[in-house]
Formats: C-alpha cells, sequence, structure tokens
C-alpha cells in the first residue's frame, strides 16, 4: 500500500482503530480521522479503548456510531476535507438475531446487501469526502476469496457513476504493525487470508499509477465475473456461460442490476 505523507486520510469502520493508529504511527499523514460504526462503549467491551485514546492524544479526531451511508452521524465530515478515505475489510454489522437476518434478507440477497453498502460508501467519499483538488482516492480492502470476491468489487459499484476503478495492490499487513483487523462483532481477529486493496477515483491518472496494476479477467474474452478465461474457442465460453458457478454469479449480478433501477433512477 502507498500512502503519501502530505495526504489527509478519513478512515471508515475501523473496528478496534488499530489500523489507524498504525497508519498514524508508521506513515505520519498530514491528517488523520478515524470513524466506527460502534457506539463508545460498544468499542471499549469488544476491543478496549487503548487505540482510541492514542489516536486523540495524538490529536487525531475520532468519531464514533459514524455510518457511512447515513449522514446524520458524520458531522462536521462532509465537507470536502481529505485526499484519500480508507475502509478496510468492510462487512455488514451483525444481525441482532435470526429474525432480524430474515427481516433483511427477505427479498435482497446478502451479496446485494454488501454492494448496496460499498457502492453508498464510494458515492459518499466523491460526493462528500474528497476534496475536488486532492488527491481523490478511495480504497477498498478486501479478502480475496468467497464471498467477498462475489461482490464484483471493481466493476459493479460504480455503475452510472462518474468513478473510475484504477487497479489494485496487494494488501500486505506487515507493513502496517500492531493492525489486527477485526470480526464485525468478536473480540477476534480475521483469519489471515490474502487481501487486495481496490483504488477508485475521479480521475483516471494519479499518483498511483505505477503502483497498481488491472488484473487481466477484465479484459476481452475474460469472464470478469468469475474471474476466469482467457477462452480459446466458442465452446470454451459457452461452457462456462452454462456452468453452476458462472449462473450464480450472473444471479448475483441480476439482482445487483434490479437494485440500482429500482433505487436510483
Ligand atoms: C470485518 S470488520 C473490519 C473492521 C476493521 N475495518 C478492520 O479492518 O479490522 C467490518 C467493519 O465494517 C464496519 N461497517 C459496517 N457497516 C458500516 C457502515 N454502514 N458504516 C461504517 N462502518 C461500517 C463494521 O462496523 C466493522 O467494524
Amino acid at each position: 500500500m502507498y500512502i503519501n505523507p502530505a495526504w489527509r486520510i478519513l478512515t471508515i469502520g475501523d473496528g478496534d482503530l488499530s489500523f489507524s493508529h498504525s497508519l498514524l504511527e508508521n506513515y505520519r499523514p498530514q491528517s488523520l480521522t478515524a470513524t466506527i460504526f460502534d457506539d463508545h462503549s460498544s468499542l471499549s467491551t469488544k476491543y478496549g479503548v487503548t487505540h482510541f485514546q492514542q489516536l486523540q492524544a495524538q490529536g487525531c479526531e475520532v468519531l464514533t456510531s459514524f455510518d457511512v451511508t447515513n449522514n446524520q452521524t458524520w458531522g462536521q465530515l462532509c465537507k470536502h476535507q481529505f485526499d484519500a478515505v480508507f475502509f478496510q475489510f468492510p462487512l455488514l454489522p451483525a444481525f441482532n438475531s435470526i429474525e432480524d437476518f430474515k427481516q433483511q434478507c427477505q427479498n435482497i440477497s446478502l451479496n446485494t446487501l454488501h454492494r448496496r453498502l460499498l457502492r453508498r460508501y464510494l458515492l459518499n467519499c466523491f460526493e462528500y469526502f474528497l476534496d475536488n483538488n486532492g488527491a481523490q482516492l478511495a480504497f477498498i480492502t478486501s479478502k480475496d476469496v468467497k464471498p467477498y470476491r462475489q461482490w464484483h468489487i471493481e466493476q459493479s459499484l460504480i455503475l452510472n457513476s462518474d468513478i473510475h476503478y484504477l487497479g489494485s495492490i496487494k494488501f500486505e499487513i506487515e507493513k502496517f504493525p500492531g493492525y489486527k483487523i477485526r470480526n464485525v462483532d468478536r473480540d477476534k481477529h480475521v483469519k489471515d487470508t490474502q487481501g487486495l486493496t481496490y483504488v477508485f477515483s475521479r480521475r483516471i491518472n494519479t499518483e498511483l499509477d505505477n503502483k497498481i496494476s488491472k488484473p487481466k479477467y477484465l479484459g476481452d474474452n475474460y469472464c470478469s465475473y468469475c474471474r476466469v478465461g482467457p477462452f480459446y474457442t466458442i465452446q470454451d465460453k459457452q461452457n462456462h456461460l452454462t456452468s453452476k458457478k458462472h449462473q450464480k454469479m450472473a444471479l448475483f449480478e441480476q439482482q445487483w442490476l434490479n437494485e440500482i433501477d429500482q433505487f436510483e433512477e
């Protein structure tokens, strides 16, 4: 991950705040504002307040109960004051009960709900948080395994918008000493699996150009949903399109397109 010390950085949904704390200690950005979805008392019960206190002691603003989809929780943060925004390993908050799960997922898949969260995150970054004259960068780091990769982060989130997916870079946790990737609701680490940081901007060229790359599977003759290819024959492609794996992804894509049509047009 490349971090320019001149950046004014905002972090979203930072669990126990260990990512923000490590970022501050190891990269010394011009400014850092950290936010978490939990309220202060949940932070204290789940993870403790050490990182919270250390960030505050070093002059960082730390907001609790911050929901990136709800502008009522943002305070003064919507004034285009940042160069870069980070959302590390996003995941919906845990459901309160089986009934809650059933109700929320009655007509909509978890896949669509996660895409909805991440689309809102990206749209809000560019509409409210990022300085139009700044670096203009929004990052999403996610695990590169199912079900996360089924969110089709590179292409689906920015449909019908002026945001570009610029490329990705391997997320190397060792470059953030002290960072513990947290589960949503337990005092446990997420198992270490490969993470990828996806980079988005309204600009086509940014200072990250030579540090990120676009995967081959977004090119012609691949299936970008399933990340397979290249297809060497028509039959090869046809076999893939009729496979169970592809049909499942195609269904997720269709549900997502319906969601965008229904709620945003
Ligand atoms: C798997 S945890 C990762 C936590 C932390 N980013 C890390 O890397 O350890 C997913 C995080 O996303 C946060 N989150 C989910 N929905 C959110 C929302 N609408 N706004 C802000 N954060 C959210 C959760 O509260 C949770 O802390």
